[in-house]
């Protein structure tokens, strides 16, 4: 039996921002970032050092690292998709990063410009690097339960790019649904199929929410023992490079269900969703179904 504890990894600051249509000023990137440290998350996924020209959203992520509060026992990673990205993060002093690839090579090829193959190799070096200076790295494996471009995507290659990250020294493989088209039977099937050779506690799941499906994913990955749930605060987020994809699951969610299941986050709900109704204020967006809910409760 598992224990009841979930780490919450909030990537709203990052995953939730990268496609916004607007210029996000940095200002309330770093107030987003401060508040939600203040709601008893332990995670916080803050920026990507990518191409500006790529993802134009995150091009202030020195600016924002650089500014950052950080208050301690919060960890702030941020993503990077080769040594350059990884020189950029340690030059504002990252201490937590995460590489990212794809099951999918139609997708890979669309998101980071290489094969799965390429991608792997580019973040040897990063790894190496990473290991010699202490710096954790976690890993993505998006498209993993379907691909805008190539349709299905066999378990058995989510297998394999899992392993890969892991062996080449991710600590946590986080599995990402990119476009949120998966159920819960896939799901569970899928992260029970990588934990055949990953250990269960490595491993994270990321849900979009695009067909709402998101939560009962969720849930039924807490049956084979997941205890680490990546979701965006009033479910921000997007891919550019996955067309039609909404937002990730939002955290006021997972944090009601979660708790309401016995689990322990850590988290005050009430804090999570004062800082969902700020930020959906901010960039004009709906604030999620929990957030909502408790807020008239509370007023
Ligand atoms: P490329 O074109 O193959 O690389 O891009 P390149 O080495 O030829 O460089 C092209 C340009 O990018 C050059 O600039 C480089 O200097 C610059 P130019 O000379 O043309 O002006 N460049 C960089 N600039 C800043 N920082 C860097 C960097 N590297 C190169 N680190 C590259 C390859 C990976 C850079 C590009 O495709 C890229 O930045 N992609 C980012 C894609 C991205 O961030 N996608 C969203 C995140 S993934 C996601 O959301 C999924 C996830 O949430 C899980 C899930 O939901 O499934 C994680
Ligand atoms: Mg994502």
């Amino acid at each position: 039996m598992r224990g009841n504890r979930v780490k919450v990894v909030e990537v709203g600051p990052r995953d939730g921002l990268q496609n916004e249509p607007y210029t996000i000023p940095t200002s309330v990137k770093l107030e987003l970032i401060h508040r939600l440290a203040e709601t008893g998350l332990n995670v916080v996924e803050s920026t990507s050092f990518v191409s500006d020209r790529a993802i134009p959203q995150l091009a202030d992520a020195e600016e924002v690292m650089r500014a950052l509060e950080r208050k301690p026992g919060v960890h702030y990673p941020a993503l990077v998709p080769n040594e350059r990205g990884y020189e950029r993060a340690r030059a504002v002093d990252v201490d937590e990063i995460a590489v990212f690839t794809a099951a999918s090579e139609a997708f890979n090829q669309r998101n980071i410009n290489c094969t799965i193959e390429q991608s792997l190799r580019r973040f040897a070096p990063v790894l190496k690097r990473a290991r010699e200076d202490g710096v954790r790295v976690r890993g993505y494996v998006s498209t993993v339960l379907g691909c805008p471009y190539q349709g299905k995507v066999p378990v058995s290659d989510v297998v394999r790019v899992a392993e890969a990250l892991f062996e080449a020294g991710c600590v946590e493989v986080s599995l990402g649904d990119t476009i949120g088209v998966g159920t819960p039977n896939q799901a569970r099937t899928m992260v029970a199929a990588v934990a055949e050779s990953i250990p269960v506690d490595q491993l994270a799941v990321h849900f979009h929410d695009t067909y709402g499906q998101a939560l009962a994913n969720i849930a039924a990955c807490m049956d084979i023992g997941v205890r680490v749930v990546d979701s965006s605060v009033a479910g921000l987020g997007g891919c550019p490079y996955a067309r039609g994809a909404t937002g990730n699951v939002a955290t006021e969610d997972v944090v009601y269900m979660l708790e309401g299941m016995g689990m322990e986050t850590g988290i005050n709900l009430v804090n999570l969703a004062r800082v969902g109704d700020w930020i959906a204020g901010e960039l004009s967006r709906p604030r999620s179904r929990t957030g909502q809910a408790i807020l008239k409760r509370s007023s």
